[in-house]
């Protein structure tokens, strides 16, 4: 697989992926080869635990890749019970089932885990004590904590602002994406500028994911693109890129008032060897952009 940029994966056994019509689950199903079981909502809503528990007994799967997720964040504020049954419960349930079962469950995190501690400015690594600040975060947060302490077998990949070829599955669009579309509607662009990330391609989550399960990684790792930039220098980086003018300009957050709080500062680092590095974030994009041009 080295040296090849686009690699494909077969497993032993059966593969479900969860959440495959989102943009991460797309972006694994288009990589796996064999005995693969794409799964969306349809097949599994993660708010009815028996017909879940059902279908992964029904399956019996080698691995179950966990891709679904309340992605909400603004709106998890006022649905609390949504984001912890599907970000958390339904984790949970897996979990037990991975342990009767006997299967590898993948599952996926964030970087909103963080931000409790308004002063830092260092990459946060697996051993840093989480604090989130929203619901959401915190919803996941239990869910890997779940899935951690349930599940034998498991790998949890916490990464940070992910933007897929064909948009957000949940969402339905991504951040470049959006920026593209207000860019080409002539809409004034405000972003904020003190909240920093690392851009991530989810392609690129995917084939480091697959990486792990093939080298037989397990526990709790942080799989981004490496470098970091405030949401505005990411909104920057697109335009520049894809060469378009933007009437985009820089806001604090506390001015753009959104429901939940985010992290000031969420870039992720991995403190283990055996955790793939992923590209610098800048080119990624510009890959990502060069590709959904063609
Ligand atoms: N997006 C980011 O910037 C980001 C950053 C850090 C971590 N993550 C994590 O990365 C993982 C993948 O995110 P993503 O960006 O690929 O998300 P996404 O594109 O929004 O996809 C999420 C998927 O979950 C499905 N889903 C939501 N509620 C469900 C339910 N009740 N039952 C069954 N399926 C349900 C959605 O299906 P529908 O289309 O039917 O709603 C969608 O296919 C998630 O764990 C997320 O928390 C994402």
């Amino acid at each position: 697989m080295a040296g090849n940029p686009d690699p494909r994966f077969r497993f032993a056994g059966k593969v479900a992926v969860l959440g495959s019509g989102g943009q991460l689950g797309r972006e694994l199903l288009g990589r796996l080869e064999g005995d693969v079981i794409p799964l969306t909502r349809r097949d599994a809503d993660l708010t009815d635990p028996d017909a879940l528990s059902q279908l992964i007994r029904r399956l019996k799967p080698g691995i179950v890749i966990n891709c679904a997720a309340y992605n909400f964040v603004d709106k998890a504020e006022s649905e609390p019970q949504t984001a912890f049954t599907v970000n958390a419960f339904a984790p949970r349930i897996l979990a037990l089932l991975a342990r009767q079962l006997g299967f590898l469950l993948v599952h996926f995190s964030t970087d909103y885990v963080f931000g409790l501690d308004a002063e830092r400015a260092i990459p946060y690594r697996e051993s840093d004590a989480p604090g989130p600040t929203s619901v959401y975060g915190t919803s996941k947060l239990a869910g890997e904590f779940f899935v951690r302490s349930l599940a034998p077998e498991h790998l949890v990949i916490r990464t940070c602002g992910l933007y897929g070829r064909w948009g957000a599955g949940g969402k339905g669009t991504n951040f470049v994406e959006t920026m593209l579309r207000l860019a080409r509607e002539n809409k004034p662009i405000r972003v904020v500028q003190d909240q920093l990330l690392t851009p991530t391609a989810a392609g690129d989550v995917a084939v480091g994911c697959l990486q792990m399960i093939h080298n037989g990684v397990r526990g709790l790792r942080h799989l981004t693109n490496s470098g970091q930039c405030t949401w505005h220098e990411f909104a920057q980086a697109i335009f520049e890129i894809a060469g378009i003018s933007a009437d985009l300009s820089p806001i604090d957050s506390a001015s753009y008032g959104a429901a939940a709080r985010r992290p000031a500062y969420s870039v992720l680092v991995s403190e283990y060897k055996d955790t793939p590095r992923l590209r610098p974030w800048r080119e990624a994009l510009t890959v990502y952009l060069t590709e959904r041009s063609c």
